[in-house]
């Protein structure tokens, strides 16, 4: 299997490319709108074809390439079902894998930073997009958020599963890659060692974050898989530049 680790860096946002030798087909987990050509260029270096883009949530920070990468190549859409996008090709469940050629993932219900969020595991990796990252978690107080939603399915669906699975957040703050299971059940300052549900219901609640400043634009644009609002403030631009300036129009 190919497997890249892309990062997109005005919203931080890891991309995760799988690659499927035998078929030559590709998937993108968590495509960002501005990281595209560059997601494009390298599925085409290593002479794969996307196949798919599946995302973990709808997300609040960017707007996700899923539908300008189908209209240029035809890949299909995958979302969460739980979300009822009428633009997704395929409605992810619990228990339903999806795969391409050799690669199957397993997706996991993980609500709690959404309501729909999924993780993807995939043998000894799972994806767990802003459900768990490292040393850290999405934030609960907006689009269905729930404390404790987000506790049950990091210690019921994620720390249960084997210690040396390798942790693939959906995001990284701090230019950190890659954790364990065994890692953030140990160390995680929210959810790990012997932290309460009430620990972390307090944590939560006082995290006094500032408002989303690009929510208002991305949820909407997201629910349609991705449309660049045509009503954007100059100071947010950038979450959409790469497609006004792209060299393709
Ligand atoms: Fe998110």
């Amino acid at each position: 299997m190919i497997f890249r680790q892309l990062y997109e860096p005005l919203s931080s946002t890891y991309t995760y490319l799988l690659g499927d030798e035998q078929t030559g087909q590709a998937l993108l987990i968590d495509p960002v709108i501005t990281g595209m050509e560059r997601d494009l260029a390298e599925i085409h270096r290593l002479g794969l074809k996307l196949a798919y883009t599946i995302e973990t949530h709808i997300h609040a920070d960017h707007i996700t390439a899923a539908l300008e990468l189908k209209r240029m190549v035809g890949s299909r859409i995958a979302a969460p079902a739980h979300d009822h996008l009428p633009c997704a090709d395929v409605g992810v469940e619990e228990g339903k894998p999806l795969s391409i050629g050799g690669i199957t993932l397993q997706p996991l219900h993980t609500p709690g930073h959404t309501d729909g969020h999924f993780a993807y595991l995939l043998n000894e990796r799972i994806f767990t997009g802003d459900a768990l990252m490292i040393d850290g978690c999405g934030r609960t107080d907006f689009q269905n958020g729930d404390a404790d939603a987000l506790y049950k399915s990091v210690r019921e669906k994620l720390f249960v599963l084997p210690d040396e699975t390798l942790v693939y957040p959906g995001h990284d703050y701090n230019k950190r890659f890659v954790s364990t299971i065994a890692q953030e059940k140990a160390r995680n300052p929210r959810l790990g060692g012997d932290k309460t549900l009430e620990e972390f219901k307090h944590i939560m609640a006082n995290l006094n974050l500032p408002y989303p400043k690009f929510i208002d634009y991305a949820v909407p644009g997201n629910r349609q898989c991705g449309v660049c609002p045509p009503d954007l403030p100059e100071n947010l631009e950038n979450y959409c530049r790469q497609i006004t300036q792209s060299p393709q129009g």
